[in-house]
């Protein structure tokens, strides 16, 4: 090995500039060159690939996003598109990429390690649905995020007596809002992986006016079939009454970005360093991530078209202390 390049691909997750840095420093502590790549897989296919010194990457982990900048590219699933990648690749004599990204940026690197040229996957998503690590880059952050608004929303709510939908991104991922609605003590929480009917939303805020509350909040996950859209569609139709005046608020895009905690700075270096360890050794077509605290690598075979399940004991949890 002896020419490494970096991307960052897919929705930007705070983290990830952390990550490019542990990336770039662990490769020349290797004796490596680093490139960096810019715009993911948009810039890989239009050559826009740059060397980064040691210096290069200095004061880039306290800001969010990613200063390489990212793109969604699903053209990068047609052969000719790749073709011209990899002749980029070439050109540049690199070695070997690291992608870091979510679902479809590994499913990017798979295809180009399967067109024989070496790839490393960083688990780097805010939605948390690789499968190959516990907690993605950018989860963290955004989670906290979210709590801050829940923590303001109820103030608002309280001095009104009035119900609130905060809505989460997460894809068809519901971890986000399961994480939030627990650690934000919500009334509700609504995720894609289990069906809550309209009617179960209805009635636990009704209950919780019941009980005396002040306020009440349902935290609803983007990818539920019924999302703060469709619920206020359908508690508009069905003219119900909660007791609270209801109000939606969609968090949105709010959540990726901004300051990465410690811990996704923590969790950005490691699985930095961790896929320049993996190709320190020779390997290579495997996603790097955390599971129980230690760095581990899963073959894209594994993870690629893969669900990851919600816990269902963390589920039961928001149920017990909605109470
Ligand atoms: O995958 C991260 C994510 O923020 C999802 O939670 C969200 O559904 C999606 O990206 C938004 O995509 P885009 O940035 O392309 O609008």
């Amino acid at each position: 090995m002896k020419r490494i390049a970096v991307l960052t691909s897919g929705g930007d997750a705070p983290g990830m500039n952390a990550a490019i840095r542990a990336v770039v420093r662990s490769g020349i502590n290797k004796g490596w060159e680093a490139f960096g790549v810019g715009r993911g897989y948009l810039g890989l296919v239009e050559g826009e690939m740059g060397s980064l010194g040691v210096r290069d990457v200095s004061g880039v982990m306290r800001f969010g996003g990613t200063f390489l900048g990212s793109s969604r590219l699903s053209a990068f699933k047609e052969k000719p598109v790749r073709a011209k990648a990899l002749k980029n690749l070439a050109a540049k004599r690199i070695d070997a990429l690291v992608v870091i990204g979510g679902n479809g940026s590994q499913a990017g690197a798979k295809a180009l390690s399967d067109n024989g040229f070496p790839t490393v996957g960083v688990a780097s998503t805010i939605d948390n649905d690789l499968v190959g690590c516990d907690e993605t880059i950018g989860v963290d952050t955004a989670l906290n995020v979210a709590l801050e608004a829940i923590d303001r929303l109820k103030t608002t709510a309280s001095s009104h007596r009035r119900a609130f939908l905060v809505e989460t991104m997460g894809r068809n991922c519901g971890y986000l809002a399961l994480m939030a609605g627990i650690a934000g003590g919500a009334e509700v929480t609504v995720v894609p992986e289990f069906d809550t009917p309209p009617e179960v939303v209805e009635r636990e805020l009704r209950d919780a006016y019941d009980r005396g509350k002040s306020h009440a909040i349902a935290v609803v996950a983007e990818g539920a079939k019924y999302n703060a859209e469709k619920l206020v569609e359908y508690f508009k139709k069905t003219e119900i009454e909660t007791g609270f005046g209801l109000r939606a608020t969609k968090l949105g895009y709010v959540q990726r970005g901004g300051v990465p905690t410690g811990w996704d700075r923590l969790l950005g270096t490691r699985l930095g360093a961790g896929a320049v360890e993996l190709l320190s050794k020779g390997e290579s077509g495997k996603l790097t991530g955390l599971v129980r605290g230690g760095i581990t690598y899963t073959s894209y075979e594994d993870v690629i078209g893969k669900t990851k399940p919600l816990d269902p004991e963390l589920i039961e949890l928001a149920r017990v202390l909605a109470e």
